[in-house]
């Protein structure tokens, strides 16, 4: 080999090691980067007040609804008794159709029905998020539940009632505006309590976040929205901003029960744009 060459060649080698490298190093920036913004997603999806009880993440939350009571499951990276092992495609999976990596349905005391609204690339940092976690080696707790709700199979006749509908942008509103209605509709669920449900225990669409007299545990939970303009009586778009930040309304109340939760590991977590544009999605609703 001429000298010329083999200079070539060498320097060939060298910047196909340099570009490999620089590869490997852009690839645990975007981890890193992926694993912050999952951070963010758990906390606006308030995973929190369901599966962390003592330990994050290990589940053992119960759930008591009018079909039966349930316990959170183990969802950190633990292969045996969490979710380790997971691939992303069975993560979303789960978090979008309710199906387990073994096919089966999951009870809708999981509220994959808003989390279906959540977008693929705000569950790949989620779960890149969850891989980073500690693993728990705690085992899950059986639901307590009676014939015939025990039967898995029945809530695939559920899920043709109750599922299938996407949430979609508005595009005659504003950016803030969509990002609020993503989260109502999507991770952060508020769907879930203010929307009143039918016979199988599914929400009313429909009906949009009205109220809901028998909300969980039996509370009544108060509408965000009212045709007839009497939700939030006469709270401008700052005062409903604060109750979602501080949990106070303007008359000074605190407000409790499950919205508790939601205030400490949701909209307490939220940043300031966040919290403005649920605001303004909320406040424009009742004042347009
Ligand atoms: C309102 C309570 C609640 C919230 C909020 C909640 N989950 Fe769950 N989750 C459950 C329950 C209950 C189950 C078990 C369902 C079943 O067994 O059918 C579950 C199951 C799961 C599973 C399946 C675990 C397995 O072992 O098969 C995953 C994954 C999961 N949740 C992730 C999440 C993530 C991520 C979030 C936040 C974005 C979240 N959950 C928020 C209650 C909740
Ligand atoms: C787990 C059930 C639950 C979820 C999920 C939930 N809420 Fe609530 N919310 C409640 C309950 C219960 C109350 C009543 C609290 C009280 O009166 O002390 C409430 C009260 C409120 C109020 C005060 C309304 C008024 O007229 O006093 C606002 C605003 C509110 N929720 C917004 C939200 C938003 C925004 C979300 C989603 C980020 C959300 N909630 C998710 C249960 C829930």
């Amino acid at each position: 080999m001429k000298i010329s060459n083999y200079v070539l060649m060498l320097s060939k080698v060298l910047l196909l090691a340099l570009s490999a490298t620089a590869t490997t190093v852009a690839f645990a920036a975007s981890q890193e980067g992926a694993i912050a913004r999952g951070e963010y997603v758990y906390d606006i999806g308030g995973c929190a007040s369901c599966h962390t009880k003592d330990t994050p993440l290990a589940g053992g939350v119960k759930l008591v609804t009018e079909f039966g009571t349930f316990f959170s499951p183990n969802i950190s990276p633990d292969a045996q008794y969490g979710i380790g092992g997971w691939s992303n495609d069975q993560f979303i999976k789960a978090m979008r159709q309710g199906i387990s990596p073994e096919g089966e349905h999951y009870y809708p005391a999981f509220p994959y029905t808003s989390y279906a609204n959540m977008q693929i690339s705000d569950l790949l940092d989620l779960k890149a998020y969850l891989d980073a976690q500690d693993p728990v080696s705690e085992p899950n707790l059986a639901h307590d539940v009676g014939f015939p709700f025990n039967q898995r199979a029945l809530l695939g006749v559920w899920k043709l009632i109750n599922t299938g509908h996407q949430w979609t942008p508005d595009l005659s509103q504003s950016e803030s505006w969509n990002r609020g209605s993503y989260l109502a509709h999507g991770p952060s669920h508020c769907t879930q309590c203010h929307t009143p449900r039918n016979f199988t225990g599914g929400l009313q669409k429909d009906t949009g976040m009205v109220g809901n007299k028998n909300g969980p545990e039996g509370e009544s939970v108060p509408p965000l929205f009212d045709v007839n303009k009497l939700a939030f009586g006469g709270w401008s778009e700052e005062d409903i901003a604060f109750a979602l930040e501080i949990g106070m309304t303007p008359a000074g109340d605190f407000l409790g029960g499950s919205m508790s939760d939601i205030l400490e590991n949701t909209t307490g977590k939220m940043t300031a744009q966040d919290i403005q544009a649920l605001a303004e999605y909320l406040y424009t609703l009742n004042n347009s």
